[in-house]
């Protein structure tokens, strides 16, 4: 089992480079199976990616990694059920659902793994894989998708949901006819997949919009794009600024891409400037307390609802949390409280009373966000802090220890 170790109190000093986006690097991997070959820049270092890798090397695929470059060749694909054990490693394995739906006009695989937040179903991701003239057949949790053909339509989507976005996006790709989806998730991590099936020779309007309209091409070939600046690293790593840096440079990202972040880090009076592709942010003290309501994008992000949780401990007064996208997302609390915090937990409203001192203890995370959490409330405790499982840390921060090292925090990874 891997766990991190911080001793806390340390200044941050110095710079951080933003990694390439895991929630859009996860979605441009699986979609090199629509083309023959792509070159995918700027790609994480995190076992989320490796997953996927070994996921297409399975299927036949040809990889050839060069630093954060890789070339996929994927002529010799040839369909295969993704198993148990694969389908399990992660959320976006589902991806190869329309991936493969759209090249073979066959999928089989079963439901998808990723952090436990939630019921997460793919109903919406179903819907429209049926809409567009495909048949479902689930036995337990395995799925056959299979189509004579796919015909392009209309499909409205109950709600904004990115992975269905970005599933029923690729299946349209080569569907025949135009599919417009409407109600479209707008992340930025959905503009990224768009360039790439772009350039792959795709017809895609209305990128970063809410409605979407694919005109379906019997051929996709080549493709080349570099992975968009992971706005949820960089949010982490500001708010470990405003908790304990000395003009910490978090740099190589797109501000424009955090949501309504910034705006509530100035609101509370947090020490940040705002840059072309950096913010700085220094140890802020006397932050007020805020209200804050998770949404999609452009709102709040909630990937960084449990980061922005362990800052809102140090606000002078009570802040409230509404988390309004997921029904589980909230397990770093009882940790944070063990450390000193004092949090509540009403259905999907936590109630944050600060400040409160931090002191260091033994904790456990469950999922990548609660992780990021129990690391920047480590940087801030007194003494030591053991945050076991951090596997789940793993999967989205690319080369966190050193990243944090190099900026002065002492912190340090264990196999145990
Ligand atoms: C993506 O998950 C991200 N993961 C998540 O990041 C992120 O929290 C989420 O988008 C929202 O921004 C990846 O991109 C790999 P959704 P996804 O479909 O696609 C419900 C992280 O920490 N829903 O927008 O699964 C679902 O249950 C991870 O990096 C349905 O009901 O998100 C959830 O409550 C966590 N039916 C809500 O919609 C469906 O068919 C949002 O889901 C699909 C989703």
């Amino acid at each position: 089992m891997k766990q991190i170790k911080i001793v806390g109190n340390k200044t941050l000093k110095g710079e951080i480079k933003i990694s390439g986006a895991k929630n859009s690097a996860v979605a441009l991997i699986p979609a090199a199976i629509l083309s023959d070959q792509v070159i995918i820049e700027n790609v994480p270092n995190i076992s989320d990616v490796n997953a996927l890798d070994d996921i297409l090397n399975y299927l036949g695929a040809e990889i050839y990694k060069e630093e954060d470059k890789l070339t996929i060749n994927a002529k010799k694909v040839n369909n295969k059920p993704i198993t148990e054990e694969f389908s399990n490693m992660l959320r976006a394995s589902y991806y190869f659902m329309g991936a493969l739906l759209a090249r073979f006009k066959k999928a089989e695989m079963y439901f998808p793994g990723g952090c436990k937040i939630g019921a997460r179903p793919i109903d919406i991701h179903l819907m429209g894989f049926e809409k567009l003239g495909a048949k479902i057949e689930n036995e337990g949790n395995k799925y056959t998708i299979t189509a004579n053909k796919l015909i392009g339509t209309e499909i409205d989507l109950p709600f904004p949901s990115v992975g269905a976005t970005i599933n029923i996006l690729m299946a349209a790709t080569k569907a025949e006819g135009v599919t417009i989806i409407k109600n479209a998730a707008m992340e930025p991590e959905i503009g990224n997949l768009v360039d790439l099936l772009i350039d792959m020779g795709a017809k895609i309007e209305g990128k970063d919009t809410n409605t979407l309209t694919i005109t379906g091409v019997k051929k996709l070939s080549g493709g080349k794009v570099k992975v968009i600046p992971d706005r949820i690293e960089a949010g982490t790593y500001i708010l470990a600024g405003v908790m304990n840096g000395d003009n910490l440079v978090i740099s190589n990202m797109e501000p424009n891409h955090l949501g309504s972040l910034l705006g509530i880090l100035e609101q509370i009076g947090a020490n940040i400037t705002v840059g072309k592709n950096q913010v700085i942010a220094s140890r802020s003290l006397n932050l007020k307390p805020i209200d804050i309501v998770t949404d999609v994008y452009p709102g709040f992000p909630t990937d960084l609802q449990q980061p922005i949780t362990s800052l809102l401990i140090m606000a002078n007064g009570i802040s409230h949390i509404k988390e309004t996208i997921y029904e589980n997302r909230f397990q770093n609390v009882k940790y944070l409280d063990e450390m000193g915090a004092d949090i509540e937990i009403n259905g999907d409203t936590i109630t944050i009373n600060g400040p409160s001192k931090l002191i260091g203890k033994v904790v456990t995370t469950s999922d990548l966000r609660a992780g990021a959490a129990l690391i920047l409330a480590a940087l801030s405790a007194e003494g030591e802090t053991t945050i076991k499982e951090v596997k789940y840390v793993l999967r989205g921060y690319g080369n966190i220890v050193k990243k944090l090292t190099n900026v002065g925090a002492e912190i340090c990874l264990e196999d145990v």
